[in-house]
């Protein structure tokens, strides 16, 4: 049964049962406790906790999951995927327990013929939590299974949460027993690969509020309702259905492994290290791609770390099956092809994601070869210093700076002959971790405050009235600080205000925040930033300017006409840009990021090479003339799948049933999903100023440009600067790059002919200053004060011409100068002179030390320097004096 049809059997049940089939969120989750979508109950958690109500009883998904915490473990079991779909059924206070099980035994255990998967239920145990006598009767009257197939087990297997604040719940989970070939008798308490968990269903029905492990939790009370969230692992059921060993080995995954398995020449089957690597390369390409589809891109934090890592891990994989030469191409290829069919969004995306798959390839390929460059250094001087041991230290710096895996330096270190102090390398790691998890603790910290923001936003929306009014009438409906309500603030005070509805527009969607101030009786707050903490929910930051506010006052938000204006124009300005880029690159020129505010905006997008002066003329040249067409601006809200169809870029994080709000420029000139602010003609925008474009990171650029009177003064700036220069030149302005190129390359010419001359003058006086040398002690020395001279190099180059002259005899030649404007000293031996044991560096020292300073060199050549010019002739005595003793 091939994985599509097991989706549609899933769908089709539950669907027939009143569910309604709610498409796949992205993987990139709104939540921001969580990183990314980790089962298929997350798109519904507010409807559990009750924060928004839930717009059906029932629901059915299939929902695509990542989750990457036991990574190593991939390819080594058969059922560890870093990306995985969870079919689930889902009751918001509909059905509970008794619902749950006898839809999920009748869906096992019916015939294939009746639309069912077909389980034998012979096959079939089932697990508990401790104390559920319910779920046991349950089982025993709704599915008739004897109580030996029943096993209670404790939270480590039985209760299930996100790991984070919010829902969770004791669980069953159904077990399909794999026979005697796979693990000892005994049910899923004794052996979890014999007996594989294909479905877990979890009776949702508390709210937990800290969450400090699987285990260790607390539990603040019942939810409002109780309801069922369960998760089938999709991967799982359809390896036992396909007859296969593993996940990887299924229809989605298989030829990913296949493709390495035919790039690399070695047989899947054959080897167990090698099968570990291609499951490994399997999971991670799909992995990857299914990331890169829902927009993330690799980065060095967050998700676009954890996508990094996974494709760094394909690299090195291949390489352990002897593949040095790029492969992304067709492994992803081979994904692409495998995965399309269930979602149609992988082929629609391909031009993008494959980019990017190949530009971190690329870079991580030159970076392993840098990487290896140190590595062969540090072999070399780890083996001429007599080590048999590469340090700690550079295996540390190779992991954390180059991305290198330990086992990779401990094979290239083997290779050479060398071993690697791995505890000290151990060590660092495990500081290094232990920074990473009190990072993590305070960054946790602050999560939990989000808790106060959750209760006031329960009490319901902030209504957003800003995109028609600058100001509205409304009420303080609470303060905070530090993440506790107060009842009032006064002057000087800093507070977070909750207002019932604001004007203000909080920092989304990569517009800044509004300015402005509240304002209400005997009392006015300067409003610092606007931001929405949890959704919904709209917090004021603000300083009280004078008098007192308290909860429950009357309140008068005031957005600052001038700057919303500003905002407003930027805003558009971004959408103006990002359709010319489109226009001008294509359609994969896709927006990866972007922030706006009064004045400014940057907009990030998905390319993988800098854009030419004519490229970038012809962007800015296609934005201003959408100004100049003097293009109407219309919103509208409407529901998700109407706006799709219509053509609006999709951004990523919207979910079924949601209403979007579109917003055109010149009808679908431009169409975007976007929740901020506009002008209401194109004209408003005023001018765009493109300033720059750079790099920021692999296969991405970023555009950047001024607006309105922000890029008319900038202009205007650079108007000043060119009249300047034509004044000062007096040359017209057409013709100010040729004349300042002329004029450098003369520059040049001049400074070539001074240094030619001065070369000849000194020249000149080398004969004279040689003749002076006179016997002192075993050499013949010259020492004499050479006056002023423009540097040291100066300084060393007479030096050196008379030594040349003297090169024959056992000689000195100390000279000291003004050099540059302080004085120096520059000692030369000649061979004969080493032979009688003179050194150039003991006498530039000696010397230095009567200037004021210090200085050494070689034994041939050596410079000293001071601040004492008076005392130039006492240094030369001292080098004198050291030569005769
Ligand atoms: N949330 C549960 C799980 O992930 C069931 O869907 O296992």
């Amino acid at each position: 049964m091939q994985t599509a049809e097991i989706q549609r059997r899933w769908l089709t049940f539950f669907g027939d049962r009143g569910h309604t089939v709610v498409p796949s969120a992205s993987l990139v989750t709104d939540d921001p406790t969580l990183l990314f979508t980790v089962a298929g109950m997350v798109p519904f958690i507010p409807y559990f906790t009750g924060v928004v109500p839930a717009p059906f009883p029932r629901a059915t998904s299939v929902q695509k999951c990542i989750r990457t915490l036991d990574i190593e473990e991939v390819g080594k079991t058969t059922r560890h995927g870093t990306f995985f779909q969870m079919n689930g059924n889902f009751s918001f206070g509909d059905y509970f327990k008794e619902g749950a099980i006898s839809y999920a035994w009748e869906l096992l255990t019916s015939s294939e013929s009746d639309g069912g998967l077909g389980f034998a239920e012979r096959d079939l145990w089932v697990t508990v939590y401790e104390d559920d006598d319910e779920a046991i009767e349950l089982w025993k009257k709704v599915a008739g299974l004897p109580e030996s197939r029943i096993q209670r087990l404790g939270k480590a297997d039985n209760y299930w949460h996100t790991g984070q604040p919010g829902p969770g719940g004791p669980c069953s989970e159904i077990y399909f027993d794999r026979g005697p070939a796979y693990g000892a008798e005994g049910g899923p308490a004794a052996d979890d690969n014999r007996y594989l968990e294909i479905w877990n269903l979890v009776f949702m029905q508390y709210l937990l509020t800290e969450v400090r492990s699987k285990t260790d939790f607390d539990i603040a009370g019942e939810l409002p309702k109780k309801n069922i969230d369960t998760g089938m692992g999709m991967e799982r059921v359809a390896f036992l259905k396909q007859g296969v060993d593993n996940m990887y080995e299924i229809d989605q995954v298989r030829p990913v492994l296949d493709m390495a398995a035919q790039l690399s020449g070695r047989r899947y089957g054959a080897d167990h290290d090698d099968d570990v690597r291609m499951r490994v390369i399997a999971d991670h390409v799909r992995s990857g791609l299914m990331l890169m589809t829902d927009g993330v891109s690799p980065s060095n934090e967050g998700r676009g770390y954890i996508l990094r890592r996974l494709l760094r891990r394909v690299v090195r994989a291949m390489r352990l099956l002897g593949v040095d030469a790029p492969s992304f191409s067709e492994l992803f290829e081979a994904s692409r092809v495998a995965m399309r069919d269930a979602y149609p969004e992988v082929e629609a995306e391909y031009e993008r994601t494959s980019r990017l798959a190949l530009g971190e390839e690329d870079a991580f390929l030159r970076t392993l070869a840098s990487g290896t460059t140190i590595l062969d250094v540090a072999v070399e001087d780890t083996k001429q210093a007599g080590g048999s041991s590469l340090s700690g230290d550079t295996a540390f710096l190779l992991h954390d700076t180059f991305g290198f895996p330990i086992d990779l330096t401990l094979e290239i270190a083997e290779e050479a002959g060398l071993s690697v102090d791995r505890s000290a390398f151990d060590t660092l790691m495990s500081d290094q971790r232990a920074r990473a998890k009190a990072d993590a603790k305070a960054k946790k910290g602050k999560l939990a405050d989000l808790s106060v923001y959750s209760e006031f936003r329960a009490q319901g929306e902030t209504v957003f009235t800003g995109y028609d009014y600058l100001q509205t009438d409304s009420r303080v409906l609470g303060l905070i600080v530090d993440g506790i309500p107060v009842q009032s603030a006064s002057a000087g005070q800093i507070v977070e205000v909750i207002l019932a509805e604001s004007a203000l527009y909080a920092e989304s969607g990569g517009q800044a925040a509004d300015k402005g101030s509240i304002i209400g009786n005997g009392f006015d707050l300067e409003v610092l930033d606007v931001q929405r903490p949890v959704k919904g929910l709209i917090s004021h930051t603000v300083q009280v300017r004078s008098g007192e506010v308290g909860a429950g006052d009357a309140a008068t938000s005031v957005v600052d006409r001038e700057y919303r204006h500003s905002a407003a124009q930027a805003h558009s300005a971004t959408h103006l840009v990002h359709a010319a880029l489109r226009q001008t690159l294509g359609q994969e020129a896709h927006q990866s990021g972007s922030f706006n505010k009064a004045g400014y905006m940057r907009l990030d997008f998905s390319w993988n090479q800098a854009l030419s002066h004519e490229t970038r003329s012809e962007i800015e040249e296609i934005a201003n003339n959408a100004v100049r067409d003097n293009l109407e601006v219309v919103t509208r809200i409407l529901p998700l799948d109407e706006a799709r169809k219509a053509g609006a870029m999709a951004l990523f994080g919207e979910k079924y049933g949601d209403t979007v709000r579109m917003v055109d420029i010149g009808g679908p000139w431009s169409r975007e999903l976007c929740a901020g602010t506009h002008v209401r003609t194109s004209a408003e925008v005023g001018l765009v100023n493109l300033v720059s474009e750079s790099s920021v990171g692999s296969a991405n650029r970023r555009v950047e440009a001024l607006v309105g009177l922000d890029a008319f003064r900038d202009l205007a700036a650079e108007r000043a600067i060119v009249s300047q220069l034509t004044a000062n030149l007096k040359t017209p302005r057409e013709q100010l790059p040729e004349r300042i190129s002329d004029l450098v390359s003369q520059l040049k010419a001049a400074e070539k002919k001074i240094a030619a001359f001065e070369a000849s003058r000194l020249a000149e006086r080398v004969p004279a200053i040689a003749a002076s040398a006179a016997r002192v002690g075993p050499v013949l020395a010259v020492l004499e004060d050479v006056g002023v001279l423009a540097s040291a190099d100066e300084l060393r180059s007479l030096v050196t011409s008379v030594r040349e002259r003297l090169a024959a005899e056992p000689a000195v030649v100390a000279l000291a100068a003004r050099a540059g404007g302080k004085p120096a000293v520059i000692v030369a031996t000649t061979a004969g002179a080493r032979d009688a044991g003179v050194r150039a560096g003991a006498l530039a020292k000696t010397a230095a030390g009567v200037l004021g300073g210090g200085g050494g060199g070689k034994d041939d050549l050596a410079q000293g320097g001071g601040t004492d010019e008076n005392a130039i002739p006492a240094a030369l005595d001292s080098i004198r004096g050291a030569l005769a003793g």
